[in-house]
């Protein structure tokens, strides 16, 4: 068990795109090793996923858990989950703006527009296939840890970055407005 260095926004392994593990790779000592770690590490520093580019490794793994988490205090739960090999199909056309962060861009938070529902097939971490929807948080922070196993940033995605916020602007002028959505 360690807590791993996650690489902040200009490092260049944030930029490439992670490789896919063979189901039977996942089970090895090392991957496993890996998980634990990356689990530590998200726990560690309040993040609500983080992808394996993240702690400079480009293996196509993420792991994700929203608990009562600090950082985001209105977001609702996601139990502790592994994700390897993720294929994301989004199941709307309908993209809602949504806060995020990131532990790679420290301090700041910014609106970025998301697919409401989305498919998510998938590895966990014994290798086993899995298969689900996820729906509006859920299914936002899949797609962000999914866009770094490719490359992508939420910066990227953000249509407007005069929202770009650091915390304690955001904690003093946006914490506690409720979405449109809510
Ligand atoms: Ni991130």
């Amino acid at each position: 068990m360690a807590i791993l260095k996650v690489a902040r926004l200009g490092h260049p392994v944030l930029r490439q795109r992670a490789e896919p593990l063979d189901p039977g790779a996942v089970r090895s000592p090392g991957v496993q090793r890996l998980i634990d770690d990356m689990i530590d590490t998200m726990r560690e520093y309040d993040g609500a996923g983080l992808a394996a580019n993240q702690v400079h490794t480009l293996r196509q793994i993420a792991v994700i858990e929203v608990l009562g988490n600090p950082r985001y205090p209105d977001a609702p739960s996601i139990p502790l989950m592994v994700v390897v090999n993720p294929v994301v199909t989004p199941l709307t056309d309908e993209l809602e703006e949504g806060w995020e962060g990131c532990l790679s861009v420290p301090d700041m938070r910014g609106r970025v527009p998301r697919h409401t529902a989305v498919r998510l097939q998938c590895l966990d971490r014994e290798g086993r296939p899995l298969d689900l929807i996820a729906k509006d948080f859920f299914a936002r922070v899949i797609q962000h840890e999914t866009d770094h196993l490719n490359g992508i940033v939420y910066l990227d995605r953000m249509r407007d970055l005069s929202t770009l916020t650091h915390i304690a602007e955001w904690n003093k002028h946006w914490l506690g407005i409720r979405e449109q959505s809510d």
